[in-house]
């Protein structure tokens, strides 16, 4: 059971929840706009309260906007809930590859063990120069940029920077779309995302009948992608051949996992290594781009803020170097800026679960198979629970500088990683990567504009993960006054 109701009173059921009004056969299915989905359900939650009820089609939806209940269910994994099975659907007829991600039960625990062991500290201390050469390319691609006086497309950028970041870490592979031109790995693992997002919450499976133009590109995408990812093993199978001492002592997650899969009965093959691969890729990408999109954005925003971030940076790298390791452990008030930036603008801000057997949520009655959206945002943004929310405001993250809002208060609140058993485990390093962004763009550059063509907020667009629409940075080199 995931929460017992406080008092004896009866349990309530799926159909006395509050709800919006759904149609005939599709429910609310048809009221849903997957690419602003978390908009939705949030604004229901002023409506309706923290928990109500959806109906997606065949499918029944109890939606949980209650930060402790969600933090209940969250860790009530793997055996009270699983990732859904029609997210399972999507991604196996798009012809990808499951992962940890999409994982469920004794299949997620062995993929959640071998995975963990490629984020031990020790390893991303090894790859840390690694890192720092990604930072310079990105650095040099603003130093052209500012030159040339464009503008900079913060997203498109910064995912350049992650997928770099990424494949080196995971594959100890030099990928380098920062120094490449149109057609990197990038721009097909882009479709991914958006097309898993929206055929999830499809009304009809059109693309079955009638395949669009988008479709068909689609098609294409998958398979550019699956031929990189199996480069990336073949490349990695090559490496342990040559080098045997690596099966002792593997120097990225991917050669981690062939050992592993090599194993006598280690139900692991080619196939789940490289699910695992695109799972990283995936994974590592958006979320973390985005992130730093959002965060360069809030601290344009608030002049305060950004000076402070900018002097630590200039103070830290005063050698105009990428950070070392030690010095991104310096970097607390950056830190700060991009835990606030997620308390604001989580890229995940809805996590779908589907319960495994009959629980409770409060003092609902869950039954087995019932979806459970988490509103990941409402509780952290709102003033009964964090003083002063709308406000950006880094300091609340530095314990003691925050005297109304201690720094545990606003952790347990905000879970921009989500929670329990499965809590991101890219979280470490996701904070070293924009750290590393942060410091070498506050260190070498000064910004002077970050905003939209029309001047209005970003909006926001849900994808799975949530993305800035629009947003440019002009930037000059510090010390300059080109
Ligand atoms: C700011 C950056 C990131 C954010 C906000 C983020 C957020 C999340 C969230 C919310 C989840 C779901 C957790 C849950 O269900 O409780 C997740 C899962 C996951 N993330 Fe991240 N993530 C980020 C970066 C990364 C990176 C850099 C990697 C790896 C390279 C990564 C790999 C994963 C994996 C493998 C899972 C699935 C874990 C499982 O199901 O056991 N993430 N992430």
């Amino acid at each position: 059971m995931t929460t017992a109701p406080t008092t004896a009173t009866r349990l309530r059921e799926f159909d006395d929840l509050p709800g919006p009004r759904g149609v005939p056969v599709f429910g609310n299915l048809l009221q849903v706009d997957s690419t602003r989905l978390h908009l939705q359900l949030e604004q229901w939650c002023e409506v309706y309260g923290p928990i109500y009820k959806l109906r997606l089609g065949p499918r029944s939806a109890v939606v949980v906007g209650d930060h402790e209940l969600i933090a209940a269910a969250l860790r009530d994994r793997p055996d009270g809930f699983r990732r859904t099975t029609k997210l399972e659907q999507v991604w196996t007829e798009l012809g990808l590859t499951g992962g940890v991600f999409g994982a469920n039960g004794e299949s997620w625990r062995r993929q959640r063990r071998m995975v963990m062991a490629a984020f031990d500290p020790g390893h991303v201390r090894r790859y840390h120069p690694a890192l720092q050469r990604v930072a310079l390319r990105l650095v040099e691609r603003w130093q052209q940029a500012a030159r040339q006086g464009a503008a900079i497309d913060l997203r498109e950028d910064l995912m350049r920077f992650t997928v770099d970041a990424i494949a080196g870490l995971a594959f100890g592979a030099e990928v380098n779309t920062l120094q490449s031109g149109e057609d990197v790995i990038q721009e097909h693992l882009n479709r991914l995302f958006p097309a898993v997002f929206k055929r999830i919450f499809a009304p009809l499976p059109t693309w079955r009948w009638f395949p669009s133009a988008e479709d068909r590109a689609l098609v294409r995408s998958v398979a550019e992608v699956n031929a990189a990812v199996d480069g990336f093993i073949a490349q990695g199978r090559k490496r342990l051949q040559e080098n045997p001492a690596l099966r002792e002592h593997p120097s990225n997650l991917l050669e981690a996992m062939l050992v592993a899969a090599d194993e006598p009965d280690s139900g692991m093959d080619d196939r789940q290594v490289a699910g695992n691969v695109l799972t990283m890729l995936l994974a590592g990408e958006d979320t973390t781009a985005n992130t730093l999109a959002w965060m360069i954005h809030l601290l344009w925003q608030n002049p305060d803020a950004l000076a402070k971030a900018t002097a630590e940076a200039r103070r830290v790298c005063a050698d105009g170097q990428p950070p070392t390791i030690d010095q991104i452990g310096q970097l607390d008030y950056i830190e700060a800026c991009a835990h606030e930036s997620m308390r604001l603008k989580p890229v995940a801000p809805q996590n779908t679960m589907q319960a495994l057997r009959d629980t409770t949520l409060g003092d609902v009655h869950i039954p087995a198979g019932m979806l459970v959206m988490a509103v990941m945002r409402r509780d952290a943004v709102s003033e009964a629970h964090v003083h002063d929310a709308a406000r950006f405001s880094p300091e609340r993250w530095l314990a003691d500088d925050h005297p109304n809002q201690s720094a545990s208060a606003a952790k347990r609140i905000s879970m921009p990683f989500g929670a329990g058993p499965r809590i991101c485990p890219g979280r470490y390093l996701a904070l070293v990567e924009i750290k590393m962004a942060m410091a070498v763009l506050l260190s070498r550059f000064d910004i002077l504009d970050v905003g939209t063509a029309t001047g209005e907020e970003p909006r926001e667009l849900l994808q799975l993960a949530m993305a800035p629409v629009g947003l440019k940075m002009r930037v000059r080199e510090h010390g300059t006054s080109g």
